[in-house]
């Protein structure tokens, strides 16, 4: 298969991309059609990134927003008390059959990764069976990576430990934690300690829901990045959210920056919920709740951007797109500006393999798989404004999704 003059991200200058069993075999101007080559003609002018990672959802809750009530008051706990309520209804086959959909909405977008969380404070651990099972069924096409996610905490519920150990033996590829819904700071502190503690016997990454709390006193980040820089696991730990920096004083900040820069850990802002939860107790001004990504990114600290919750108890919208984590992320960042805007895709792509630990397999060059989606844009500025589909979404050179280009007419 050969797609001509397509652009690579933001290069000015068009390529062509040659896919023969399933990788990328050639990436050059001007490469002549082989005897009896496919060529994909309607992409020319179009441009092409590597797919889209989703680095942060939970694909467990997704599209159960109403069910049975609304999250009315807004806020992150209603949310947690809302999915309480549907937790009874929860069946094996129930929750294959709401993820199924939710991964074709993200391939659909050109999403192939997707690091989801899965709350483990269940004895049954019914949602976590089900997506080990979805795993396996779905990974030709989209890589699903899963959170051990203990969503009322380790220590603060009965027999949480033991739940976040099972969770790993059972394959959950991180361990996760909550140290600011833990009932004390001590707690906080030790729930943090187990978790490093079963990643390392596993072998597992680690992401925590870190400070998700407009409280400038919720201190996990530094316990978390602590863990990481004594252990030596660095980068295969990631803080989620930590709302809470928004709101810390900058003299603390700047002590907590330069361990954060020793520890080399990942961060994941979610830009659209972060911003809906957050400020909730504020009466004005109402605090953005968005971690600071403009000043982690300006310190060489790796960010992506997640969508957090789609359709669900915590975000009443959500359409697995990644574009709008980016749109919004941006806006609350105080990020629009030229370069900021050309790069931001970063966020949702090479930002976010890293946060996933993807390695080398992710990415466009000649000899990788050939996974990559074409954008009806020619860059990303065009993309990102005028919120493109994404025509094609290739794995393996096979095509996984398309969209047609949406056209329309002005008649004045
Ligand atoms: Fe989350």
């Amino acid at each position: 298969m050969l797609l001509q003059k397509i652009y690579l991200a933001n290069a000015t200058e068009p390529v062509d991309i040659r896919v023969a069993d399933g990788k990328f075999a050639a990436i050059a101007p001007n490469l002549q059609p082989l005897p009896g080559e496919e060529v994909v003609a309607d992409c020319a002018g179009k441009m092409v990134l590597p797919p889209f990672v989703e680095s942060h959802v939970h694909l467990d809750t997704c599209l159960t927003a109403g069910r049975p009530h609304w999250n009315l008051s807004g806020t992150l706990f209603e949310g947690i008390q809302r999915w309480e309520e549907y937790k009874p209804f929860l069946t094996k086959a129930e929750v294959k059959e709401r993820v199924n959909q939710a991964i074709r909405l993200q391939a659909g977008n050109g999403i192939q990764y997707v690091r989801t969380h899965v709350d483990i404070n269940d004895p049954k651990l019914t949602a976590l069976q089900a997506i080990l099972e979805l795993r396996e069924e779905v990974k030709d096409c989209i890589d699903i990576q899963i959170v051990a996610f203990p969503q009322y905490g380790i220590l603060s519920y009965p027999h949480g430990r033991e739940l976040l150990e099972e969770a790993l033996k059972m394959g959950a590829d991180a361990a996760g934690a909550i140290p600011h819904f833990e009932f004390t700071r001590e707690y906080s502190v030790e729930s943090l300690n187990i978790c490093f503690e079963l990643a390392q016997k596993y072998g597992r990454l680690i992401d925590v829901h870190c400070d998700e709390i407009d409280d400038e006193a919720s201190r996990g980040l530094e316990t978390v990045a602590a863990r990481a820089y004594e252990t030596g696991m660095g980068d295969m730990v990631t803080a989620s959210h930590t709302t809470a920096m928004h709101s810390y004083n900058n003299a603390y900040m700047i002590r907590l920056m330069r361990l954060l820069k020793l520890s080399g850990i990942n961060f994941v802002a979610n830009p659209c919920v972060n911003v809906h939860l957050g400020g909730r107790v504020d009466t004005y001004p109402k605090r953005r709740s968005m971690t600071r990504v403009k000043e982690l990114t300006a310190e060489g600290l790796n960010v992506s951007f997640g969508s957090d919750d789609i359709f669900d108890p915590w975000n009443p919208l959500g359409n697995g797109k990644m574009r709008d984590q980016v749109f919004m992320g941006l806006y609350t960042g105080h990020m629009l500006g030229y370069e900021e805007i050309c790069n931001s895709y970063k966020f949702v792509t090479e930002n976010a393999a890293r946060t996933l630990h993807l390695g080398d397999a992710y990415g466009i060059a000649e000899g990788k798989d050939a996974n990559f989606v074409v954008l009806d844009a020619k860059n990303w500025y065009d993309a990102l404004n005028f919120d493109v589909p994404v025509l094609r979404n290739y794995r393996k050179g096979k095509l996984i999704a398309s969209t047609a280009p949406v056209q329309k007419e002005v008649f004045f």
